[in-house]
């Protein structure tokens, strides 16, 4: 694709032409057949919106509450790990730029720029946890994230084991093939791979030094995450965090009320972007129920397949508080870093905007479930 992105579609094929070929599996990949990644954005594709007409809708307005704040969509950027890789320092790229629409973001404890560095910027992202082994050193994350004032911890429930991406495993080669990959992407080697450096995992680095464990991330982490994980360990989280504590990577509604009754502030219902339990069923399809089980006691956030600002407003009719991009955003930030990311939020505001003048809309309190046409 040459030229400028006209959706985030075309975000995707400008990534693929820019990042050498392990990381575009990685950053596109799911898991097995990736039956699920394809559900999410064919599930959410295929929900009817019921077209509403002469309802002056000539002021719209998009701002959401979230967590006691006002943001200006319900919208934010997802954890997406190794994102600093896409782009130099990418972590801090994509934080300016939600900040600056006025939007979260969630940052991953697989970043490549450290909780530290992304917040030095001026811009305190939310932070996303995973438990190692170590857990004293889960400890410290929490306190890091207690230090630096993050507005909300994200733990994320749903990768006790990795799932298999076979892209991944292919996309795996001995050195020399690794060089000729690097060496078929020369901005991207000069932009990350040299001004970028160091390549770790910032947040880690205590642990796994300054190399990035890239040769084989899903050894790595099968190694190093923690099973054994229970809601047991969610109330230790809970013993150390008072601030807003959401469980992300909900499916069932069983897991939904437990979410509740452990005193989460919120869950995110997420299948990892189709990257786990391959077969599970899309965001789309599971988010009703969960959001009928939670009774709005908490806030229900939904990320999987989200591609456009269409999509947001779907999700939004199908029950969602706050909608989470995924690969969306991280494909805008290894085509064009900030700016890309920029662009891509404001493509999906404008795409909310025509979605909701077009069912009648004008604020986000008026998009709910009368909103699905089921003829
Ligand atoms: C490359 C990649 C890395 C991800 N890393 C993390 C992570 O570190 N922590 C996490 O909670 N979720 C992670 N996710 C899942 C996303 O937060 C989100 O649930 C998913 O991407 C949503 O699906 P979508 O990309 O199809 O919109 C990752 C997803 C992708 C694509």
């Amino acid at each position: 694709m040459a030229g400028k992105a006209a959706n985030v579609v075309d975000y995707r094929a400008l990534a693929k032409a820019r990042l050498p070929h392990f990381l575009f599996e990685y950053l596109d990949g799911g898991s097995y057949d990736e039956v699920t990644l394809r559900r999410n954005v064919e599930d959410l594709q295929s929900v009817a919106l019921r077209q509403r007409v002469l309802r002056d809708v000539s002021q719209i307005d998009l701002s959401t509450e979230l967590l006691g704040k006002r943001w200006a969509m319900p919208v934010g950027l997802g954890p997406v790990g190794l994102s600093g890789l896409y782009a130099r320092r990418g972590e801090v790229q994509a934080a300016r730029a939600a900040a600056a629409a006025g939007v979260p973001m969630v940052l991953s404890t697989v970043s490549a720029c450290s909780l530290r560095e992304v917040a030095a910027s001026g811009h305190v992202p939310w932070y996303q946890l995973y438990f190692v082994k170590d857990r004293g050193f889960v400890a410290d994350l929490i306190a890091r994230a207690k230090e630096q004032g993050c507005g909300a911890l994200f733990v994320t429930v749903d990768l006790a084991v990795p799932g298999s991406r076979y892209r991944d495993t292919r996309a795996v080669g001995g050195r020399l093939r690794r060089a000729f990959e690097l060496a078929a992407r020369p901005s991207w080697l000069w932009d990350v791979g040299m001004r970028g450096r160091p390549i770790s995992l910032g947040n880690l680095e205590p642990i796994v030094g300054q190399r990035a464990p890239l040769g084989d991330f899903q050894k790595w982490i099968h190694d190093n995450f923690d099973a054994s994980v229970t809601w047991k360990d969610v109330e230790w989280v809970r013993e150390q965090w008072k601030g807003p504590l959401i469980i992300k990577g909900i499916l069932d509604p069983n897991d939904a009320c437990e979410a509740v009754a452990n005193g989460s502030d919120g869950l995110v219902v997420s299948n990892h972007g189709g990257r786990q339990l391959d077969g599970a069923l899309s965001s789309a399809r599971a988010l009703p129920s969960i959001v009928e089980a939670v009774g709005g006691k908490i806030s229900v956030l939904a990320d999987g397949g989200v591609r456009s600002g269409l999509d947001v407003v779907r999700m939004l009719a199908l029950g969602a508080d706050f909608v989470l991009l995924g690969r969306a955003w991280a494909y805008a930030l290894a085509a064009r870093g900030q700016a890309g990311v920029a662009h891509a939020l404001k493509l999906i505001d404008a795409e909310m905007r025509v979605a909701m003048a077009l069912t009648g809309c004008t604020n986000i309190e008026q998009i709910d479930d009368g909103l699905i046409d089921r003829r």
